[in-house]
């Protein structure tokens, strides 16, 4: 199983795979991105992502000419030479995909007039396992000090190339022995986490900042409320500050790829028993059901 990457249109092998040191996305990091995963190996909720990619581009005023089938095929096809996604290979392998849209090349300019054809990338891999027992027992995460973007600095609703940000928060929660950093924003609320939405679970309501808290609308996290209301349990917006989330029964952060991760510590407090929490164990399971019934049998 190899990492094979497709750079406007032509296939590669991760090692090989180049794009000019003067396209924006490089220089700039000016660029917007989509993380997908495979279930049944079909990308999940890809038509979601492409809405999110658009939006994201629109709000750096970057247009995408192709359209959300021309980027599925790029990723099928990609898949395809990298082995995944089809199922009648033997030991079948979910895949990880990653689309990267930037402003393209250019002379080193913030005009974007001087980069008007945009790059596109699509990174293909086997889906990183995650240690089923880390679902199990549940997660570590660290409060850090560095602060979520202002949203009218670099707007946290754009999932943007540019993730310095993102970094230097998972840094710091790494150095602390978290897997996961915890942002609060500007206002000393919390956001989000380096790479995934934060939820608490209080009485049996789940509750997770607002989106002008200043974070990324997940997949994920939308996904949630459906589950949710599917299940009859409540989820909803609300300001969060620490003592919510220490104070909290249980606690999870979610993500495509990591879906929904109980934590049971943050720093060194323990949240709840210290276990994941029957919310959080239910909504887990209805999570994979879901993806599950919601990814055809379709053989390619
Ligand atoms: C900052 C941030 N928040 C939240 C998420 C979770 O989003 P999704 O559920 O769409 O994967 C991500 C995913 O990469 C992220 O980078």
């Amino acid at each position: 199983m190899s990492v094979l990457v497709n750079v406007n249109g032509r296939i590669s092998d991760g090692a090989s795979a180049a794009i000019s040191v003067f396209d924006h996305g490089f220089l700039y990091g000016e660029g917007v991105y989509e993380t997908m995963r495979t279930y049944n190996g079909e990308p999940f909720l890809f038509d979601r992502h492409m809405q999110r990619l658009r939006a994201s581009a629109g709000m750096i005023l970057l247009d995408v000419p192709d359209s959300d089938n021309d980027f599925l095929q790029r990723c099928l096809e990609t898949m395809a030479a990298a082995g995944l996604g089809n199922k009648r290979s033997e030991g079948f392998d979910e895949a990880y995909v990653r689309i990267l849209h930037t402003r393209g090349i250019g002379d080193l300019s913030y005009d974007p007039a001087a980069t008007p054809i945009p790059s596109v990338v699509i990174i293909v891999k086997p889906l990183p396992l995650t240690p089923e027992s880390q679902f199990q027992h549940g997660v570590k995460v660290c409060m850090v000090d560095v602060i979520r973007n202002h949203p009218q600095s670099v707007n946290p609703l754009i999932k943007s190339n540019n993730l310095l940000n993102n970094a230097l928060c998972m840094q710091q929660a790494l150095r602390k022995g978290g897997v996961e950093g915890v942002f609060r924003n500007y206002r000393g609320e919390l956001s989000e986490c380096s790479q995934s939405n934060l939820f608490i679970v209080t009485h049996g309501v789940v509750r997770t900042p607002p989106l002008d808290a200043g974070l990324l609308a997940g997949i994920t996290r939308g996904f949630v409320f459906e589950l949710g209301a599917a299940a009859g349990v409540t989820v909803e917006e609300a300001v969060l500050n620490d003592s919510d989330l220490f104070g909290a029964d249980e606690a999870f952060f979610t993500s495509t790829t990591k879906e929904l991760m109980p934590i049971v510590q943050v720093d060194d407090r323990t949240i709840g028993n210290g276990k994941p929490g029957p919310v959080t164990r239910n909504l887990l399971g209805d999570y994979r059901r879901r993806a599950n019934e919601m990814t055809t049998t379709v053989v390619r």
